[in-house]
């Protein structure tokens, strides 16, 4: 599967990714905020739907790529806690793209050996939409493949107060002291607890900002940003973000 990896990277031609670097390692747990929907739909003249439509199309083809060039875990921020200030009509819309998207995918997904997973609460999904993602992350809890985690309905401080309750309610029965509270126990307690955290964070759109995802887990992540709208997004600025990434040195706060 790397074998594609490094035929496409032999084609390379970004300023941003120079020919004669040295390869690194791929990057294990790739997170992305795919953003810019609304603003490719208005572009084209089209409702805010139709670019969640043809993200959804983008979705597919990168957890394809993601599968076959060997990535660990790939976490796509699909609805956040916060997006249910937009209009009911697009919050429907937008909670329907799991169940559309796993009613179509999931045999491939199964054939990949790819397991789904979910984070974020589960609280005022539609039934609809849980059962949808329940039965995926059934149906694929045996394989060994990339894991590809959706964040839906999650927001990093919400999760982050949960994690804080948890401990607290640890402290208050007398299992735990508050001086011997370590980031283990704070990581145990989000709903990323048995995953590695991202060594890569894509966002599409040229916002720069992490709209409250993953803001533990991404403290020591590498960022990536492309003016590039999440529909227009492709194969090929996937592979660009992952040479950058290969090109980055990690210090992790040492030298
Ligand atoms: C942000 O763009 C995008 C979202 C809130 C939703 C992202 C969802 C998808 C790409 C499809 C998800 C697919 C599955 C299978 C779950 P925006 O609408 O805020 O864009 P804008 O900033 O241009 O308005």
């Amino acid at each position: 599967m790397l074998e594609i990896f490094s035929k496409w990277k032999a084609n390379l031609t970004s300023a941003d990714v120079p020919d004669q670097a040295e390869e690194g390692e791929l990057p294990q747990h790739i997170a992305i905020i795919m953003d810019g929907n609304g603003r490719w739909a208005k572009k084209k003249g089209l409702p805010r739907i139709a670019g969640h439509r043809e993200g959804m199309k983008v979705v597919t083809k990168i957890v394809r790529t993601a599968s076959n060039i060997g990535i660990e875990v790939l976490t796509l921020y699909a609805f956040s806690t916060e997006n249910w200030k937009r209009p009911k009509k697009e919050v429907d819309y937008l909670l329907g793209l799991p169940e559309r998207y796993l009613s179509a995918e999931l045999p491939k997904l199964i054939e990949n050996n790819v397991q789904v997973r979910l984070i974020g609460t589960t609280e005022n999904l539609p039934d609809h939409t849980l059962r949808a993602v329940e039965k995926a992350i059934k149906d694929t809890k045996h394989n060994t493949g990339m894991i590809l985690n959706f964040a839906l309905n999650y927001g990093s401080r919400f999760e982050m107060l949960e994690a804080m309750k948890s401990v607290g309610r640890k402290i208050e029965s007398g299992e735990l002291k508050a001086d011997f509270i370590t980031e283990e126990h704070i990581q145990t307690h989000l709903m990323t607890s048995k995953l590695k955290d991202p060594d890569l964070l894509i966002r599409t759109s040229g916002e720069i900002r992490l709209s409250n995802f993953m803001l533990w887990q991404l403290a020591y992540s590498e960022f990536w940003f492309t003016d590039v709208l999440w529909p227009d997004f492709k194969e090929q600025d996937f592979m660009e973000a992952i040479a950058v990434y290969q090109k980055r040195k990690r210090r992790y706060g040492g030298v």
